[in-house]
């Protein structure tokens, strides 16, 4: 069967800039924004027009200078927050107001102190004051906050009603990352199945990662219909953060035996685009972090080493260049081998006889035992020590 395209929705500019302690200038949020249209991202959240005018101004300037991806902003289901949303990007290519009201009743009861029936109200006259305000020029977005603990029935009823009012994404957020992949398959699912025109728009998710499952979450919605999904570059956002988008673009192209769908994301482009939302925000990222931290193609047993150098497919399910880095890492350490000993001597173009080798081996070992890492410089050192080395 032919697959569907997955559209990648990325809110690093807007839910990514709600990590505690990351604030960003209007230049980097464009610095940023042009380097996401590079990566192929479909849509930048490029962040919450009526929040401040600096969000204000990096909307409209990114709106203005990006014309590859759809530009968006979020909008309460409020009349100020759409007309300053729509202010900000009237000069935009392609834009997107991104509009939400909680439904769940905790959110309900103690937040908006609002009835069921009036947050559905709010929901649909938001949906059409998008296309009233903008002259249907915007396309329109809905996000449910709080589905993942929205009473479902209520949930299809809201979602029939935007979809009915004009909205052409109808967004599913597991707000407080609360949802576990069966579940979240299921709710999805019955979303399909039960609200009658779900057709006329999109499913999006949004995951939070509280309990470490947005990316199985986002996978498993999408192999029940989602066709968005709404992440972050190095999963940054609220809390424990959002989905991570590398996690999810690198799992759909790598198994891609496992889902029905495609994305555009120019993956080569990741790690450049990991590094510098990492230098930007100042949220460091992870050695272990999949896919885009240090260690992520770095081998630093010897079996492991041994395999590598042997054949990479053997320890390595994706290629380092594919996320836009020369080559995997073999790191010297205490559980490193003679392969990859030898491979590095080779490197540094040091040659060495076989009784020399055998005696810079075990020296090398012996430092290996009481240094975590051991860089060319050690070896340099290790070597010039021994008889007639060159
Ligand atoms: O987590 C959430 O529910 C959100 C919405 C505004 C989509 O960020
Ligand atoms: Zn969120």
């Amino acid at each position: 069967m032919a697959k569907e395209k997955l559209y990648i929705f990325d809110t690093t500019l807007r839910d990514g800039e709600q990590t505690p302690g990351v604030n960003l200038t209007v230049e980097e949020k464009v610095q940023i924004a042009k380097q996401l249209e590079r990566l192929g991202v479909d849509v930048i959240e490029a962040g919450f027009a009526v929040s401040s005018p600096a969000d204000f101004e990096a909307i409209r300037r990114i709106a203005r200078e990006v014309k590859n991806s759809t530009v968006c902003s979020l909008a309460r289901a409020v009349e100020l927050d759409i007309r300053t949303a729509w202010d900000a990007l009237k000069e935009g290519h392609r834009v997107r107001i991104h509009t939400f009201i909680a439904t769940s009743d905790i959110h309900l009861k103690y937040k908006l102190r609002m009835s069921r029936d009036e947050a559905l109200k709010r929901a649909v006259e938001a949906v059409k004051l998008i296309q009233d305000v903008s002259e249907g020029k915007a396309e329109v977005e809905f996000s449910a906050e709080d589905a993942g603990r929205t009473d479902l029935k209520y949930l299809f009823e809201v979602i029939e009603a935007v979809i009915e009012a004009g909205a052409k994404v109808v967004n599913i957020p597991d707000t407080v990352g609360y949802a576990v992949p069966d579940e979240w398959y299921e709710r999805i699912l019955a979303i399909k199945e039960n609200v009658p025109n779900i057709d006329r728009a999109i499913i999006s998710v949004h995951c939070h990662n509280d309990l470490g499952l947005a990316t199985a979450n986002s996978l498993v919605a999408v192999k029940a219909g989602a066709r968005q999904v709404e992440c972050t570059i190095n999963g940054i956002g609220e809390r424990a953060g959002n989905a991570a988008m590398e996690e999810i673009v690198m799992a759909i192209k790598v198994r891609s035996d496992q889902f029905p769908v495609y994305t555009e994301i120019d993956t080569t482009q990741i790690y450049k685009t990991s590094q510098l939302v990492s230098r930007l925000t100042g949220v460091m990222i992870s050695r272990t972090k999949p896919i885009v931290g240090d260690n992520a193609f770095a081998h630093e047993s010897g079996i492991h080493q041994h395999g590598v150098l042997a054949c990479r497919e053997t320890y390595e399910i994706m290629k380092p260049e594919d996320i836009g880095l020369k080559e995997s890492k073999i790191v010297l350490g205490k559980h490193s081998g003679r392969h990859a000993f030898k491979k590095k001597l080779e490197e540094m173009g040091v040659e060495l006889s076989e009784e020399q080798f055998e005696e810079a081996f075990k020296k090398f070992k012996e430092l290996a035992s009481r240094k975590k890492e051991i860089y060319d410089v050690d070896i340099e050192l290790l070597i010039e020590n021994l008889e007639g080395a060159k």
